[in-house]
Parts: C-alpha cells; structure tokens; sequence
C-alpha cells in the first residue's frame, strides 16, 4: 500500500462549511479523510454525502457502544456509498463486535457496495496507565493486545490503538489484522490532548497500517503540506522523538 492510502486526515469541525474547506484544501493530497461525532452529530449523513462526492473515502468513526441490536441498526444506516471504515467499541463484547460486522456486510451486499472495514476501539489514545490502573485493569501493553484478540475472534478487520501496541498486536493477531493509529505527532508538534504519541515514521516501523492525523494537519497554516511532510515522513526509518 501507498503511503497516501494509509494516511486518514481527522477533519473535527462542527461546521459542514469548515469540513468542507478543509476537505477541498486535502483532496489532491489525501486520499481519505475520517469525520467523527463532532462533524456527525452537527450535520448528519450530509457530510459523508459531501465529502464523497470530492471523491474522497470516508472513515465514519462514531465508536459505537451498545447491546448488539442497537449497534447493528446504527451500522446498516453508517453503511454508505464512500463509507470506507467505521469504529465499535471493544469493549461492546464479542456479540456486539460480531452483529456489527453482519450488519454491515449484509448492508453493503444488499446495496451493492463495498463491504465497509469495522474497527474495534481499544484503548483511546487520550488515556495511559493510570487510568487503567485506578479502574482496576492492567497497563495498556496487556490490555490493548488481549481487547485486539476479542476484536479478531468476533471478526472485526482490525483495532484502533496506539503506534506503542502496534507490534504487540500483530503479534498475537497476526500481521493481516489491522492496525489503526491515531496520537500521531510529527516531531515538534503539540500533543495537545494525546498521550500515547508517535511520530510518522515510528507509527510505521511499528507496524500501523493506517495513521489518522487530525490537528497537525488541520490547524496548519498550509495542510497541503503538512499532509505532504507527513506523507514523506511515513517512509522514513527514524526514532520516536
Ligand atoms: O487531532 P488529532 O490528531 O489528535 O486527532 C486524532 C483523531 O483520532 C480524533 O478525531 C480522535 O477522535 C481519533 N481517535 C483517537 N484515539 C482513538 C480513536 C480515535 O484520538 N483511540
């Protein structure tokens, strides 16, 4: 895969006009850009509609969170044309995980599209050991590989984790099984909210084979080429720093 096929820009507006002027800035750089429940909630279908219509794909990340049926139902509508991957939660159980996966390949069969990627949610990349450790759960290097297994066995495509886990989920899942990283941080850049960071170039040595960027590209002052240093960045063999 090319590294433009592996990168995903997080485009975190409100507004459908600021999506969309983001999106128009990235399309001749990007090839998918993923809108989440700040974008969703604002403006509904309508932006997986208008960002599709650029010719972009589309990760729908809602991180779904609930008993199977209600999960099921949310997946079949999620499933779109330009809706090229959607997140659940693994935490949701291996039913839960199962259902969403039928739901949107039945979905898709019965429009005649491509069956969307659904990716479990770990543990987000906000959160470290200590949070873990106050709910009574073991570090992130134990827990993120054994929620992928989950993920793995009920027939997800793959998990979002940190490019941290990355290794220790292929592991023991196997080196097909996706990994989806966010937390990216070219060097120099804030980490604003993020915790478990990675640079580019380390989220790839480590494995990942989608890295979701969102505020190091969005809120630069030229996103066209910061998407393109982070695009030739991803093929460098450097150190996490
Ligand atoms: O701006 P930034 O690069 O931090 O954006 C990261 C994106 O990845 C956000 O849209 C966030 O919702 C998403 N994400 C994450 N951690 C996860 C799953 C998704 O940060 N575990």
């Amino acid at each position: 895969m090319k590294a433009i096929d592996r990168l995903i820009v997080a485009i975190d507006d409100a507004g459908l006009a600021g999506v969309m002027r983001t999106a128009n800035k990235l399309r001749e750089s990007v090839a998918t850009v993923k809108i989440g429940s700040t974008a969703f909630n604002a403006n509904g279908p309508l932006a997986v509609q208008a960002l599709a219509q650029l010719g972009l794909r589309v990760f729908l990340d809602l991180k779904l969170f609930d008993i199977p049926e209600q999960v099921s139902g949310a997946v079949r509508a999620m499933t779109r044309p330009g809706v090229f991957m959607m997140t659940v939660h693994t935490l949701g159980g291996p039913e839960m995980m199962t259902a969403a996966k039928r739901a949107s390949q039945d979905e898709a069969d019965r429009l005649g599209l491509p069956a969307p990627l659904i990716v479990g949610v770990t543990v987000l990349t906000s959160l470290d050991d200590s949070w873990l450790a106050r709910v009574g759960l073991p570090g992130t290097a134990e827990t993120v590989p054994l929620l992928a297994v989950a993920a793995r066995d009920a027939g997800l495509d793959g998990v979002v984790c940190s490019a941290l886990e990355c290794a220790g989920v292929k592991a023991v899942c196997g080196d097909e099984f996706l990994t989806v990283v966010p937390g990216i941080r070219p060097s120099g850049t804030s980490r604003d909210d993020q915790k478990r960071i990675a640079t580019p170039s380390f989220a790839r040595s480590q494995g990942a084979d989608y890295l979701v960027v969102g505020r190091p590209i969005t809120g630069a002052a030229d996103p066209q080429r910061a998407a393109a240093t982070i695009l030739r960045d991803m093929d460098q063999r450097r150190e996490n720093t």
